[in-house]
């Protein structure tokens, strides 16, 4: 492959960025460097390049206009939790839930690693911002890598290029970030259409926590590959946050407009692939006329603390790696509406006339596509056309719900933090948490059923925060952190817990989701603007059938009711759960946490075995 010769001269005046490609080139062995512009002739050209090499299919541009399709390696397709690994100089500060390996052992094998693995590539220089330049609450960073495919996502996903070398003038501190696919060329050999490294267990996300550093080998896919997503915007984010008195999170940031106007501003947590794209995106039902809902982020929120006193919220992101099965005009049109053009599909189907489809899309599946494998495929042969992670990576200014201050540099003012899992059983609607540290007890101890989006899940597993696979130190201290946040700010966010996902004794969803959700939002944003009315559940706070709006749905008394019941005997399984959890972190639990389920427990024990708001 070639490439634009003009940018393999460093564009910087900047010492410390020069000396360091110098020495990451001199390490990797590529054929030439390039450094990326950020350009749109830029994108282009590499997309073109994807296109000639065969990663890229160009789809039919009467249908999706300068949209591309790659398939990864049927072994690269999520991110590889057991191979992420935070190197903290002692292992109790990564914590039981992190793999960690010792700082210097694992820079070795790095080193053998890296020693030539770009031999037969262009290495590329990618300067990006998380969050609009300039804002204070943004970070810089630079990758390297040998994979246009990241190359061209990073410049959705980001903002990269020249205007970041600005911002970052001669001397400014960026997060040095270095990403190989694994698979160097031999003089002659063919390259294949996805490279990567086949033997998982050679594949290493690798993060130093104290010197701010990331390393991936191996994969080219999502999370494992576009480092400014997990790897830097949460794992070494996570860990400046804590040092630095702020909050980065695993959260879709949304707006909730009433008919007055009014705005309120939520964070959102769900684990992978449980909704925050839906609920960022979320059209408001029949019955909401007047009421909008406006998307600032879908996956990751930098969170600080204002002058004000208030607590502000970025996206540090400015595109969209979604998940594409199961996206539709109805569960979400703004998805529909952003992949219209300009997107990347990785790991959907191919059509005949050249567009792309997966499971769960509007209408019919087609009689014939090609499928992620690059196999005919057909209704009746018994596998998905599309991986179950497949994904589309789209500009998030192509969202029709985009909110206007979206890339506010100051941020959006937070009102609510609502955190949700996938769970089918035991877990009700929704309830308000009693205070900030019962909050931060209920987002800690979230429980959620596996997804596709890592290899090798649980079937359940208790995901703090969302933040199991995502936070860059030891969770015990990142409870502290959350505990010391809320007694910091002047009013903290009303924290709630939500669950969409509960199912009856047949295996059906007791609860319409998507759209319906507003019905949700609109309690919580009452309950924060001091207007909506709850009972005392177990839980926590829950609105009656009446608390809630029920204009263009028709749902029963009774199934909200199920829906929102509590079982003690299933209650006092989550607490013994909890207790689980919390025994992994000994003495760096905070004492709030074992105050909080023994306050649980004596709810429980007072409680029928059935709890139901009909009888409250
Ligand atoms: P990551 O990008 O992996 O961090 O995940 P995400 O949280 O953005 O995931 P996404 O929004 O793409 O979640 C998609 C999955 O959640 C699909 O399986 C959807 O069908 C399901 N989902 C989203 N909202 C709802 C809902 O309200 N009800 C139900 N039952 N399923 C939902
Ligand atoms: C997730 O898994 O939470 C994602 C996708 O958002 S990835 O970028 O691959 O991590
Ligand atoms: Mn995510």
């Amino acid at each position: 492959m070639s490439v634009n010769t003009a940018r393999t001269e460093p564009p910087t005046q900047h010492a410390g960025l020069r000396a360091w490609v110098e020495q990451i080139a001199s390490l990797c062995k590529p054929d030439q460097v390039y450094w990326c512009d950020g350009s749109q002739r830029e994108y282009d050209e590499m997309c073109e390049l994807l296109v000639k090499g065969g990663t890229f299919i160009r789809l039919n541009p009467a249908k999706r206009p300068n949209c591309f399709l790659a398939r990864s390696h049927p072994s690269d397709v999520a991110r590889v939790e057991e191979r992420t690994f935070i190197c903290s100089a002692s292992k109790d500060d990564a914590g039981p839930t992190n793999n960690w390996a010792p700082p210097a052992e694992m820079r070795a094998t790095l080193k053998g690693l890296f020693d030539g693995c770009m031999r037969g590539r262009t290495m590329y220089v990618i300067p990006f911002s998380m969050g609009p330049i300039g804002s204070p609450i943004a970070k810089i960073g630079v990758e390297i890598t040998d994979s246009p495919y990241v190359v061209v996502n990073m410049a959705i996903m980001t903002r990269s290029g020249a205007k970041v070398l600005e911002a970052l003038g001669s001397d400014g501190a960026f997060i040095p970030c270095v990403h190989s696919v694994g698979a160097p060329l031999a003089p002659g050999q063919q390259d294949v259409s996805w490279p990567c490294e086949g033997d998982v267990a050679r594949k290493y996300i690798v993060h130093f926590p104290e010197t701010h550093q990331i390393w991936s080998y191996g994969s080219g896919y999502g999370g494992n590959a576009l480092l400014g997503k997990k790897c830097l915007a949460l794992r070494i984010a996570s860990v400046m946050a804590r040092d630095e008195g702020w909050l980065a999170e695993h959260m879709l940031i949304m707006g909730v407009q009433a008919p007055s106007g009014e705005k309120t501003y939520l964070g959102a947590a769900f684990p992978s692939a449980c909704g925050k794209t839906n609920l960022a995106m979320l059209v408001p039902p029949k019955g909401f006329e007047g009421w909008k809902v406006l998307t600032v982020g879908d996956d990751i929120a930098w969170i600080k603390k204002a002058p004000d006193g208030r607590l502000r919220a970025i996206n540090p992101e400015s595109g969209f790696f979604g998940v594409a099965p199961g996206t539709n005009m109805s569960s979400n049109p703004n998805a529909m509406a952003s992949v219209k053009a300009n997107t990347i599909f990785t790991n959907v189907a191919l059509t005949d006339d050249g567009d792309v489809w997966w499971e769960g899309m509007d209408g019919d599946p087609p009689a014939h596509v090609i499928d992620w494998k690059g196999e005919d495929w057909n209704p009746g042969c018994g596998r998905p056309a599309a991986h179950p992670n497949a994904r589309f990576t789209a500009p998030a200014r192509q969202c029709p719900s985009i909110d206007p201050e979206w890339e506010n540099p100051q941020g959006v003012p937070i009102s609510a933090f609502v955190f949700g899992g996938r769970r089918s059983k035991d877990l009700p609607l929704v309830f308000q948490a009693f205070n900030w540290a019962h909050g931060v007890y209920l987002a800690a101890t979230m429980g959620s059923e596996a997804t596709a989006a890592a290899i090798g899940q649980a079937a359940m597993r208790r995901d703090p925060m969302a933040m199991l696979p995502f936070c860059g130190y030891n969770m015990a201290d990142y409870f502290t952190h959350w505990l010391n946040i809320g007694r910091r700010v002047a009013n903290p966010p009303r924290i709630f817990r939500v669950n969409w996902f509960r199912k009856d004794d047949n295996g059906k969803f007791l609860w319409p989701g998507f759209g319906e959700n507003m019905r949700v939002l609109k309690w919580i944003v009452d309950r924060v603007q001091g207007r909506g009315f709850a009972v005392e559940s177990p839980y926590g706070w829950m609105p009656r059938h009446d608390d809630i709006e029920w204009k263009g749905l028709d749902f029963k008394n009774d199934t909200f009711y199920e829906l929102m019941s509590v079982s003690r005997s299933a209650g006092n399984h989550e607490a013994q759960q909890h207790e689980e959890l919390f025994d992994r972190f000994f003495d760096r639990l905070p004492k709030e946490f074992v105050f909080e389920r023994e306050l649980l427990r004596s709810r429980l024990w007072r409680s029928p075995e059935r709890w139901e708001l009909a009888h409250e």
